[in-house]
């Protein structure tokens, strides 16, 4: 039978699992770098706050994970506060970059390191810290792509005026973007100003699983201490499109036509597919499409929410002025997505909780299986990995809306804590999915660039250190936070700088000395 999984069991899940395929190691790759124009970015990337550690050194101020992670949280109990250290390894980690032969690097800017007090005076050490980040990627040729914000509000405006669920949060937004244009937009090529409003939105705010914690009071599993799932999650989405559309307006005025770069809003994107042929359940599918991807989407390119959602949320929802509608329509030249997961959902019209919340608006329910199996241990294997799903999503994406420019942000394998450097398992999955953009590409979506999760092993926001998705394997018990290349990274690598052109690799294959010499430095 077909059981409700609801959001937060799928948002826990996939850094929890290790990914399972039956063709570990068999997959052959048979496209190379050629086969892509040559304008499209291949990278990957981290955030400040997954990365960078130094939590409270040179000025920088807490942030809501700080607070969140220090209450305990997480589930392996785990802080940020040393992460992988990228405050003072940064010139090392560029160097691995250079050496991998990455294009492009995403990463994103502290708001509290750079504004301490979330608005007025600059931190100079902060500054400091990117100019000298992004004048090292300049320098080794890697492109800066910068993300604006990454779930890191600083404490003191969540403390002032409770943060995203206010308007007040939207000049502030804006006037620290404005910080960040002025002192890094000469070297930085895009700028994504939010990263995931969506799941921002129901993870903060509806399912309580993430800082600022908040969600009504007898949501099931979860101890809120205050909020308000019906209304909460639209507000803050709401506010992010109106300050996202207030940043890129500013940055188009002010910035872009001599700092020539790029500017685009970033999306948790599931892939939905109908469990059946059932009708109800393909209206069902769009019915997910809306809620997901559309509630954050439409508005940008339509200027309004999707009106099947504007129906079923009612006066639950905000709306837009037509000058706020003017505003947002058109505001982001790319559109970035972070993609993990494929759906298969089937209509489920009975409330399941008696909780009004996003889940119950939505009435769908979903498996990550295609027969509808449910999750029944988040322990591996688990999820099975879908690269078709990515294709689907970003043909969804290009007939829906038009064929607007895409950046794959976001793609990745989670491995157990315990893997050794012989990564096949995510040699495969990055062989699957990178093919599954090629066929899209082939297929006439807009896709200009491909950055993989994580350039390294980082404190992960669902699971801490549980999980590694990282190129570079992070020895988080050695006090230098050792680095070591993972298979994976040298096939990345061979793939970037076009060797095995001509053969059809096999990441089993890649280069045997390489392969002993992982196992005799472990
Ligand atoms: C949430 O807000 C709505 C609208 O203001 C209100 O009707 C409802 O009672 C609130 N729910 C909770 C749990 O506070
Ligand atoms: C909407 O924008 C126009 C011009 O941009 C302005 O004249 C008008 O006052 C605005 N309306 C509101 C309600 O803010
Ligand atoms: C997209 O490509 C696949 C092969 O990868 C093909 O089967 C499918 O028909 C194509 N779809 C469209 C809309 O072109
Ligand atoms: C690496 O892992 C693959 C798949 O598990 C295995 O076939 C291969 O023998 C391993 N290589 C080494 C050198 O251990």
């Amino acid at each position: 039978m077909l059981t409700h999984v609801n959001l937060c069991t799928l948002l826990c899940l996939p850094p929890l699992i290790s990914i399972h395929s039956k063709c570990s190691a068999q997959n052959t790759q048979n496209f190379n770098r050629d086969d892509f124009p040559s304008d499209f970015i291949f990278g990957a990337g981290t955030s400040a706050y997954q990365v960078e550690g130094a939590v409270d050194e040179d000025g920088r101020s807490p942030s809501i994970w700080d607070i969140f992670t220090h209450q305990g949280k997480m589930p392996d109990k785990s802080t940020a506060d040393v992460a992988a250290d990228g405050y003072h390894k940064y010139k090392e980690d560029v160097k691995l970059m250079s050496d991998m032969g990455l294009e492009g690097y995403r990463f994103s800017i502290s708001w509290s390191r750079l504004l301490p007090n979330g608005r007025g005076a600059i931190n100079p050490q902060g500054l400091k810290y990117y100019n000298n980040l992004i004048d090292e990627l300049v320098y080794n040729g890697i492109q800066p792509h910068a993300t604006v914000y990454h779930l890191d509000l600083p404490q003191i405006l969540e403390d002032e005026y409770m943060g995203w669920i206010n308007p007040k949060i939207i000049d502030d937004f804006t006037a620290f973007a404005d910080v960040c244009f002025r002192e890094f937009g000469d070297r930085v090529s895009h700028w994504t100003t939010i990263n995931e409003p969506n799941v921002m939105a129901i993870g903060g705010y509806d399912q309580g699983i993430w800082p600022p914690q908040r969600c009504s009071p007898n949501t099931p599993g979860i101890n809120c201490n205050t909020g308000n799932s019906s209304v909460e999650p639209y507000t803050v989405m709401h506010h992010v499109l109106l300050a996202h559309a207030s940043a890129a307006k500013l940055y188009r005025d002010k910035y872009q036509e001599k700092q020539k770069g790029l500017i685009g809003l970033n999306l948790y994107a599931f892939s939905c597919a109908p469990m059946t042929n059932l009708i109800a359940d393909a209206e069902a599918t769009k019915r997910a499409m809306d809620f997901f991807t559309g509630w954050e989407i439409d508005p940008l390119m339509f200027g309004d929410y999707p009106e099947a959602m504007k129906k079923t949320v009612g006066s639950r929802m905000p709306s837009f002025t037509a000058n706020e509608s003017k505003l947002i329509k058109g505001s982001a030249d790319f559109i970035g997505i972070n993609h993990y997961v494929t759906l298969y959902v089937f209509d489920s019209p009975s409330k399941p909780t008696g909780i009004v919340d996003f889940n119950s608006d939505l009435g769908v329910q979903f498996s990550v299986f295609k027969n509808g199996a449910s999750l029944n241990s988040p322990l591996p294997p688990s999820i099975p990995f879908n690269p078709s799903g990515l294709q689907r999503f970003l043909e969804y994406f290009k007939d829906y809306y038009g064929n607007p420019p895409i950046y794959v942000q976001e793609n990745g394998y989670g491995s157990p804590y315990n893997e050794n450097l012989n990564d096949t398992a995510r040699i495969d999955y990055l062989t699957g999915y990178i093919g599954s953009t090629l066929n899209a590409i082939r297929n006439g979506t807009n896709v200009r660039g491909y950055l993989a999760w994580s350039f390294l092993d980082v404190f992960e926001l669902l699971s801490g250190y549980k999980t590694r998705y990282g190129f570079i394997h992070v020895d988080f018990e050695d006090k230098e936070l050792r680095r070591q290349p993972k298979l994976s990274a040298l096939w990345f690598s061979n793939f970037l700088k076009g060797k095995g052109k001509n053969k059809k690799l096999m990441s089993n294959e890649i280069d045997g000395s390489y392969v002993e010499n992982l196992h005799s430095s472990q």
